[in-house]
């Protein structure tokens, strides 16, 4: 199975423009460029291959060519949305025809105090509940996604290290034995993000538990983020 490959490109670029000349550089079947909401339509026209991804829920994206939404990013867990709002976005997403990329992960003092399966079940049993709930109002056939994104990996968290490949299939069989718990209806892929560069991608998408990667950083820069897929397609 193709393995995907998202470009999380979070508050990069300052411009349109720029923005335009960076989806033509990575315009690629099978990456998923997600660029800051206010380009998503200039993005979108300048785009044939690549696919449009959001960093966020909003109401009207699937009309906007977006297929994908990041949900729970931890940058959006700091601004405020607590797991309901997790939980009710990811709803919203599926009944609009988008798959939610589900971000969870445990922060550094949860990991640190041993606390981080706890931490990882509850987000995911949290952001399944409205999902399972509303599962007939809702396309079955859909694809969910869950990233597996522990916050000390992510590369603007202080002293970011990239999580071990042992920690990552760790922390994917913790998030798929809560969602075999959940008795989820729908297809569930897994992924990772958390410091990935073209030095430790291919590490991670070798390995079967891992469907994917969630790339912030390295997937400013085409020539990075095309290495990037590039291994991912190696992987099928
Ligand atoms: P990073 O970001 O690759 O820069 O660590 C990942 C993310 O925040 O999704």
């Amino acid at each position: 199975m193709n393995k995907l490959v998202i470009a999380n490109w979070k508050e990069y670029p300052a411009s349109v423009d720029e923005a335009v000349s960076l989806a033509r550089a990575c315009d690629i079947s099978g990456l998923v460029l997600c660029p800051p909401h206010a380009f998503l339509d200039e993005v979108s026209a300048a785009i044939e291959r690549a696919s449009l991804g959001a960093q966020d829920y909003a109401p009207d994206l699937s009309s906007r060519g977006v297929r994908y939404a990041i949900i729970g990013h931890s940058d959006r867990r700091k601004a405020g949305d607590t797991d309901d709002i997790v939980a009710e976005k990811a709803a919203l997403a599926l009944d609009d025809g988008v798959s939610p990329v589900i971000c969870v992960g445990e922060s550094r003092a949860e990991r640190e105090g041993g606390d981080a399966d706890r931490a990882i079940r509850s987000q995911v049993i949290s952001a399944l509940s409205r999902l399972t709930a509303h599962a007939k109002d809702l396309p079955v056939s859909s694809t969910i996604y869950f990233a597996y994104e522990p916050v000390w990996a992510i590369s603007t968290a202080p002293h970011a290290v990239p999580a071990t490949l042992s920690d990552i299939v760790h922390g994917i069989s913790v998030i798929k034995e809560a969602v075999l718990h959940a008795d989820c209806p729908f297809v569930v892929r897994y992924l990772y993000g958390g410091s990935v560069t073209e030095e430790n991608a291919g590490i991670f998408l070798a390995a079967d538990d891992i469907h994917g990667l969630l790339v912030g950083g390295a997937s400013r820069d085409a020539s990075r983020i095309k290495n990037i897929w590039q291994q991912s397609q190696k992987q099928h």
